[in-house]
């Protein structure tokens, strides 16, 4: 069996990390594309460093732009490709925008090359059809082979948008294999304390949704919330070069002087800092999942959430919305007074650490490729 396995941006390299590692250990031929939608060493190099992922066999170098702009560059430099290295699977993760452009160039070299799509972290939905991903995810989901679901609330979604349940496999949560690996080596870097917030409660923040850092006036009451929060504890902030970007266009500068703000971490750094963290307060989906597993109340700043696992399963919450500032410190509260639970001691079923095992499991037992059958 041959895969090609797509990453683009940043909350990608964690998912593809531990598949591409048992794609090898199964003996199977794999083929790396980094997209190049994440560029900058902090999103990107940091990644594979810390991740252990190999070099890429493609880089196609798309960088930023419009989400017009950059599917469409993705899609013109993933087209080569795919022709040239013909693969039974196309392996695509998550909901950024290198995934959906992927998927729609091979779902339309399928028959050509006889290649399949399989989608990591199938069925996920918001509901939300204002957010990027909402509609990156639907519309992959729709083009895919194989839905390979992370948790169980992903099967009614997918049956709700007519589906046929023999297309969907559940694997679990693949990004929760990297955490569970790396999570000695973050906890050695010892973040805490390189921060300045040894033994102390903390809150580490994370903010980059363009529904959130886009408009004015929704980062001005995210800020003021932060602010007020940093009278309580301290509030530490990695911060995503689109957040950095509004918060210098807007004048918000006086705002975040109370914050403690870093640049983007790479992936063991913010592990170790999210595991010694008391509270987190974030917009990624990502951290919803990591803080569930590691037991750290999660106040989310988002009106849904494409994962309610992590709230019904796990430790997170939704701040009231719409946001204000008042409703961020109150969600901060709620989340502290939850306090810290034990690593895995609520999770979701599927988040063990094996969930790269079983995609390579379903890509390998699926029948021969049928024309007759797409
Ligand atoms: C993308 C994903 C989002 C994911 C997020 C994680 C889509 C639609 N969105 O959003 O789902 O949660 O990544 O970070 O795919 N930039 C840099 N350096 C980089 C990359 C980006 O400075 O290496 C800046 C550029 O100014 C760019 C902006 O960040 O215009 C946004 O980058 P982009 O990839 O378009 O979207 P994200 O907001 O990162």
């Amino acid at each position: 069996m041959k895969a090609l396995v797509v990453a683009g941006a940043r909350p990608n390299f964690m998912k593809v990390a531990p598949i591409l590692e048992q794609l090898q250990c199964a003996g199977a031929e794999r083929v790396f594309v980094h997209t190049g939608q994440h560029y900058d060493v902090s999103m990107s190099e940091a990644f594979f460093r810390d991740l252990e992922l190999p070099a890429p066999d493609f880089y196609l170098g798309v960088g930023s732009g419009s989400h017009a702009k950059q599917t469409a560059r993705v899609m013109e430099a993933f087209e080569p490709v795919l022709v040239e290295s013909k693969p039974d699977w196309v392996v695509l993760v998550g909901d950024v925008n290198s995934t959906l452009a992927c998927a729609l160039v091979a779902a339309k070299l399928r028959q050509s090359l006889g290649c399949r799509v399989a989608h990591v972290e199938a069925g996920l939905r918001s509901n939300d059809w204002n957010m990027p991903e909402e509609v990156n995810r639907v519309l992959t989901d729709r083009v895919s082979d194989l839905l390979l679901t992370p948790s169980h609330d992903a099967v009614p979604n997918l049956l709700r948008e007519g589906i046929a349940p023999e297309r969907m496999v559940f694997v679990g949560n693949v990004m929760i294999d990297s955490l569970m690996k790396q999570l000695p080596a973050a906890r050695a870097l010892n973040m805490a304390a390189r921060v300045g917030v040894e033994g102390k409660p903390f809150v580490l923040a994370t903010l980059h949704r363009p529904s959130n850092v886009d408009d004015r006036r929704q980062l001005g009451e995210i800020l003021e919330g932060l602010a007020a929060i940093s009278r309580e504890a301290t509030v530490v902030l990695p911060l995503h070069p689109r957040t950095r970007d509004r918060i210098k266009e807007f004048g918000f500068e006086s705002l975040s002087e109370s914050l403690s703000i870093l640049e983007p971490l790479g992936y063991r750094e913010m592990l170790g800092l999210l595991d010694a963290a008391a509270v987190t307060i974030t917009d990624s989906g990502g951290v919803q999942e990591e803080s569930t597993v590691l037991g750290v109340p999660c106040a989310t700043l988002r009106e849904t959430t494409e994962r309610p696992v992590t709230i019904t399963e796990g430790t997170n919450r939704l701040a009231e919305w719409p946001l204000t500032s008042e409703r961020i410190v109150s969600a901060y509260r709620a989340a502290m007074a939850d306090g810290r639970k034990q690593v895995g001691e609520r999770v979701p079923d599927g988040w063990d650490g094996r969930a790269a095992e079983r995609v390579v499991r379903a890509l390998m037992s699926q029948p021969a490729y049928d024309p007759a059958a797409s």
